[in-house]
C-alpha cells in the first residue's frame, strides 16, 4: 500500500518575541542574528501553555483539512525533545486531547524528528498496520534555553505542525533515507534532566538544564548533510535533483540552506524559507513550513516535494514525495 499526506494543520503561540527584545536582554544585535541566521523573530508559549496544547491545536486542524474524525485515526507520533513531561508520552495526551482511540507514541530524533516520524508513519501504513496516522513535531525550546546565552537564545523558538498520512492508491512518499552518528552528543544537547545527569538540587539553575550547542560544528555537519540526504532520499525516489518542484528543509539558519541550495543547485524559487518569522522551531519547522508552502499555493497536485531535516544526536532525515492532495 501506498501513503500520501491528506491533512495538514499548524498552530504557532500569539507572543512574538523580536532581534528588538533580544537586544535588551543579551548582547546582540538585529544585524548580527540576520546576517548570521536570517531570524527575525520567533513564538514563545506562555508558562501555562505546554507542548500538548499546541499539539492537539495542529492536530485538530490536521483532521479537519483530511475531513477525518479522531476516531479514524490509527495511530499518532508525536515528535518532540520537549514533551510536557519525561513521561509519559506527549503523544498520550494528544490522544486524550483529540478524543482518539488509537495507540499513540513519542519519537525523539531533535530537528529531524518530524521526518523520521512521517518515516515511521509510511512503515505502518505500508504494511497495512493503519490507514491514517497523524505525525505531529511540536516543540517549546524556549523553556529549555538559557535566555542569558546569547548564541543559543537568538536561534530557536516554538510551535507545532502536522500532517495526517493515509493509506493510497497513488504514491506520495516516493523515497526517503535516515542516519545517526550518536559519537559526540555533547555537540548539541540538554546535559541535565535524563539519568546522565538527573535533576537534583545541584543541578538546579545551573546551565547544565539548557541547551548547549558547539555551533560552528553543527553548522559544518548541518551544510554536508543536507545536500547528501536529499540526494539519497531522491536516488530511491527514482528522481534526481531537478525533478524537485518544491524544497522544504529544516528551518535553522538561511546559510546552511543557502548552502544546501547550492550543493542541490536549487534557484532560491524553488526553495520554501519561512525561518525569518519563527526561528529553528526543531520537529515543528518542517510541518509549519509545508503548511505555509501550501497556503501561499507553492505547492500543486503533481509536484515533487523535497524535505531535509538535521539535528541533535546528531541525527538527519529526508524524504521524497509526490503531493497528490
Ligand atoms: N550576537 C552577537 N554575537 C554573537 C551571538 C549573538 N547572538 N552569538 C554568538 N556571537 C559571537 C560569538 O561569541 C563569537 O564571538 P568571538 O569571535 O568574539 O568569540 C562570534 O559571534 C562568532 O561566533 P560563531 O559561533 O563563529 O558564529 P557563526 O558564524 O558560526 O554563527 C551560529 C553562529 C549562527 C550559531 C551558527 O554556528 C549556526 O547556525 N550553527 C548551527 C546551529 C543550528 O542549526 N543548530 C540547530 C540544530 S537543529 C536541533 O537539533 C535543535
Amino acid at each position: 500500500m501506498h501513503s500520501a499526506i491528506t491533512g495538514w494543520g499548524k498552530f504557532v503561540p500569539e507572543r512574538i518575541l523580536s532581534n528588538a527584545d533580544l537586544e535588551r536582554m543579551v548582547e546582540t544585535s538585529d544585524e548580527w542574528i540576520v546576517s548570521r541566521t536570517g531570524i527575525r523573530e520567533r513564538r514563545i508559549s506562555a508558562p501555562d501553555q505546554p507542548s500538548s496544547h499546541l499539539a492537539i491545536a495542529a492536530g485538530r486542524q490536521a483532521l479537519e483539512c483530511a475531513g477525518l474524525q479522531a476516531s479514524d485515526l490509527g495511530l499518532i507520533i508525536v515528535c518532540t525533545v520537549t514533551g510536557d513531561y519525561t513521561f509519559p508520552a506527549t503523544a498520550n495526551l494528544v490522544q486524550d486531547g483529540l478524543g482518539a482511540h488509537c495507540p499513540a507514541f513519542d519519537l525523539q530524533a531533535a530537528c529531524a524528528g518530524w521526518i523520521y516520524g512521517l518515516i515511521t508513519a509510511h512503515q505502518f501504513i505500508a504494511t497495512g498496520t493503519a490507514r491514517h496516522v497523524l505525525v505531529i513535531g511540536v516543540e517549546e525550546l524556549s523553556k529549555i534555553v538559557d535566555y542569558t546565552d546569547r548564541a543559543t537564545c537568538v536561534l530557536f523558538g516554538d510551535g507545532a505542525g502536522a500532517a495526517i498520512l493515509s493509506a493510497s492508491e497513488e504514491p506520495g512518499i516516493l523515497g526517503f533515507t535516515m542516519g545517526s552518528d550518536g559519537a559526540r552528543p555533547e555537540q548539541l544537547y540538554r546535559p541535565a534532566g535524563g539519568s546522565c545527569i538527573p535533576i537534583t538540587k545541584d543541578t538546579v539553575g545551573t546551565s547544565a538544564t539548557y541547551v548547549h550547542m558547539m555551533g560552528s560544528e553543527v553548522f559544518k555537519f548541518a551544510t554536508r548533510i543536507m545536500g547528501s540526504a536529499m540526494e539519497e532520499a531522491l536516488v530511491m525516489a527514482g528522481l534526481t535533483r531537478h525533478d524537485i518542484d518544491l524544497f522544504i528543509p529544516h528551518q535553522a539558519n538561511l546559510r546552511i540552506i543557502e548552502a544546501a541550495m547550492k550543493r542541490l543547485e536549487l534557484p532560491p524559487e524553488k526553495v520554501f524559507v519561512n525561518l525569518e518569522k519563527y526561528g529553528n522551531t526543531s520537529s515543528a519547522a518542517i510541518p509549519i513550513a509545508l503548511c505555509e508552502a501550501i497556503e501561499q499555493g507553492r505547492i500543486q497536485t503533481g509536484n515533487r516535494i523535497g524535505m531535509v531535516a538535521f539535528g541533535g544526536g546528531l541525527s538527519w532525515a529526508a524524504i521524497a514525495m509526490r503531493w497528490t492532495a
